[in-house]
């Protein structure tokens, strides 16, 4: 197994508009220091609360928001500070897929323009090469010629989810960055675009990045899992470890406390009681002792590492279960 994505305490720090005057400029913790690895071939799921970071963590993977310090390594190269320009070859072997396909999808462009357009913008064929890897982009989606007319409108939600699908994979990308890519769909529909992504990444190889509120979701779809609290990663494992014996007491309130799924019902990350802090002001020591309900006097004062519990399988790469947590042995 070799590392697709390495990242290094990384940290995006949005700064809050005002405060110059009084000195006193504020800043959003949205990722702060997070550590990762996703290996070539498989998918990592992340979740956690809204407002936790994961979108900003996904889109700074793909160098989309500039990180305020750390580092990403793509494919074992360094892209953290690649300029625009030399981004450009970088770019097209990570796409994006994101929630909402009507908003996503520019309503002026048909079906055909849409998937096209990165073939054009990297001038990967010769015009008369496109029309025909369109029909066969949109094939391997599950959708037809008769869409290459259409309007993003003029089809379902599932549909334009097929469509950013397609465009993703147009340029034989080695990582697709998924974010909420089912949550705005009819839950009728969202197993059959999870069914058909898990189909893709096994047909072409792929890496996925899944974030998701769906815990169903995540589970089914995901290899790794992690869990991200206030712009850290709280626990990193196997999805069968993170649901069957989630060790973190946030994982634990958010898998652990809920009973057996039942088909084709829904899970959000509603089961804790209390707000989420603000990010502006993150509590000290563990971030989540305001809301735990084990918490000592050490978690309130001293920051818990995310640290290895037990050893992965793999020994180039530590895929092994994590956890950032005092009171876990
Ligand atoms: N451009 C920005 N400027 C200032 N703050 C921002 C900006 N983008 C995101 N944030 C803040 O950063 C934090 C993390 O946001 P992010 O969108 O990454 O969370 P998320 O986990 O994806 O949430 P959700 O599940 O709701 O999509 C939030 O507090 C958000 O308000
Ligand atoms: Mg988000």
């Amino acid at each position: 197994m070799t590392a697709l994505i390495e990242i290094h305490s990384l940290k995006k720090h949005f700064r809050l508009p005002g405060g110059w005057l009084s000195g006193q400029t504020k800043h959003v913790y949205a990722v702060d220091g997070v550590d990762l690895t996703i290996a070539s071939g498989e998918t990592f799921g992340l979740v956690g609360e809204s407002g936790c970071g994961k979108t900003t963590l996904g889109r700074m993977i793909l160098r989309l928001i500039e990180p305020t310090s750390g580092s990403i390594l793509f494919d074992g190269k360094d892209i953290t500070a690649v300029g625009r320009q030399n981004m450009k070859p970088i770019r097209r072997e990570m796409q994006i897929v994101f929630q909402n396909p009507l908003s996503s999808l520019s309503p002026r462009m048909k079906v055909e323009q849409i998937v096209a357009e990165p073939l054009l913008t990297h001038k990967v064929l010769a015009r008369d090469e496109i029309r025909p890897r369109v029909i066969e982009l949109l094939k391997q989606v599950g959708l037809g010629e008769q869409h290459l007319d259409r309007f993003p409108h003029e089809i379902s939600g599932g549909q334009c989810q097929r469509v950013a699908a397609a465009r993703a994979l147009a340029l034989n990308p080695k990582l697709i960055v998924l974010d909420e890519p089912t949550s705005a769909l009819d839950v009728s529909v969202q197993a059959q675009i999870i069914n058909l992504l898990d189909d893709l990444k096994k047909s072409f190889g792929l890496t996925y990045l899944f974030i998701s509120h769906d815990l169903n979701v995540v589970q089914h779809i995901s290899d790794r899992i992690g869990v991200m609290y206030l712009g850290k990663l709280v626990e990193v494992g196997s999805a069968e470890e993170i649901y069957n014996q989630p060790l973190h007491p946030y994982t634990q309130a958010l898998f652990g406390a809920i009973p057996m799924p039942v088909v084709g019902e829904q899970r959000e990350l509603k089961v804790l009681e209390g707000n989420v802090p603000s990010p502006v002001n993150p509590p000290s020591g563990c971030r989540f002792h305001t809301r735990c309900p084990i918490a000592q006097k050490k978690c309130q004062e001293t920051e818990p590492v995310l640290r290895e519990v037990r050893s992965g399988t793999s020994s180039s790469l530590s895929t092994g279960h994590l956890v950032a947590c005092h009171l876990v042995e």
